[in-house]
């Protein structure tokens, strides 16, 4: 299997080349703030079959490189995916977000398994391979996964949550039967993502988006070991492939991640500031983000003002730029198109 030699800015970056500007792509770049994504999720009830009709994945996937031109566009998919193919039940319910039928007990565990992913997210890794036919050859293809303890705050609450409780319970009273679980999702991210890339993706980005519910001490044990042990089962596969790490809201733990031997880029979110991190991250690591995604509901000078700062702090190091989180539905799409306009004209000057 070949996989595409590293071409286009993105993946360049992510290999250590500095260019006058750097890349720029969004997470949840493709979603309901663009009429056109609208117009063909309003084709498909079920949010799952969705993401499991290749053409609709493609061409959602595609829009937001069409209508922007960003340096890497990501595969419409979704984390819950992985739950739903181990053989949880996953649902989404409209204005209400993900129903997991949630686990209980460690017992259920068996009813779980990963001999199911092929089969079941083959349409993801189809979509996978006809977008990177698609794409121009400059455009990155990502791939992506949630981490292990953000898979399993969906599949123990059930839902979203304001506290995560119950998975929190759940990990600090029995954490040996915890451990069982995410050692399972660890196996199955490799798996999801080893089979993305197979397919044609130019990078992976893993997402934790729960982490941040953590405290500091519990951190390395549910998120970042975890997210190591993807790394490096996923390098067994395949050596060459870039791995972007998103742990969402660790604030200052965000040091422990910052290893530049098992990731090849770090995302930031919103909560941490541009000046600490380009001092203490970005001299070891390339970075990613970190505008807040209701600065581009904003738009106007207040997004320019803090697109430029951000520039200003992390432009001169290796960076992509990228919101803190992903778009949100009410974004205006005319303040994304000025945002990648702030972002390509920016002159750096001394750092
Ligand atoms: O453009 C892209 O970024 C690619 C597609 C993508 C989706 N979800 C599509 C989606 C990606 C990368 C995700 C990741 C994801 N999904 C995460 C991690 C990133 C993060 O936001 O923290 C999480 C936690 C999920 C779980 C999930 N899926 C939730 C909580 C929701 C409901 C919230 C909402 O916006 O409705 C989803 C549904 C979902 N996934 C939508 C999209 C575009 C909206 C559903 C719709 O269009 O009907």
């Amino acid at each position: 299997m070949s996989r595409q030699k590293a071409e286009g800015k993105f993946l360049q970056t992510l290999a250590g080349t500095r260019f006058p500007t750097p890349p720029i792509w969004l997470m949840r770049q493709a979603g309901r703030y663009l009429p056109e994504y609208r117009a063909v999720r309003a084709t498909t009830k079920s949010f799952l079959e969705f993401c499991y009709t290749p053409d609709k994945a493609i061409e959602v996937t595609l829009q937001p490189i069409r209508r922007f031109g960003f340096d890497a566009a990501i595969i419409f998919s979704d984390i819950l995916v992985v739950p739903d193919a181990l053989g949880q039940k996953v649902w989404f319910e409209e204005g209400e977000g993900p129903k997991l039928e949630a686990l209980t007990d460690p017992s259920q565990f068996g009813r779980l398994s990963r001999a199911r992913i092929a089969d079941h997210l083959a349409p993801v890794y189809e979509a996978i391979r006809q977008t990177r036919a698609a794409l121009p050859p400059e455009t990155a293809l990502l791939g992506f996964a949630g981490a292990p303890f953000t898979l399993a705050c969906y599949m123990i609450e059930g839902s979203g949550s304001k506290d995560f409780a119950k998975v929190k319970t759940w990990a600090y009273s029995h954490p040996e039967s915890f451990g069982l679980l995410i050692d399972l999702l660890v196996e199955a991210v490799v798996d999801h993502l080893a089979y993305q890339v197979e397919a044609g993706v130019n990078g992976v980005q893993l997402f934790d988006s729960w982490a941040g519910v953590l405290p500091e001490e519990q951190l390395f044990h549910w998120s970042l070991d975890p997210m190591m042990r993807i790394a490096k089962g996923l390098r067994e596969r395949h050596p060459e492939v870039p791995i972007i790490a998103f742990p969402r809201a660790v604030g200052p733990a965000m040091l422990m991640y910052r290893r530049p031997d098992t990731f090849s880029a770090l995302s930031i979110d919103t909560g941490i500031g541009a000046h600490w991190a380009a001092k203490e991250l970005q001299p070891h690591i390339c970075l990613q983000g970190n505008l807040d995604p209701i600065m581009l509901v904003a738009g106007g000078q207040a997004m320019e003002r803090e697109a430029m700062r951000i520039l200003d702090k992390l432009g001169h190091g290796p960076f992509v730029f990228n919101l803190g989180h992903g778009v949100v539905p009410q974004t205006p799409p005319d303040n994304v198109a000025h945002l990648v306009e702030i972002v390509r004209n920016w002159k750096p000057g001394a750092p």
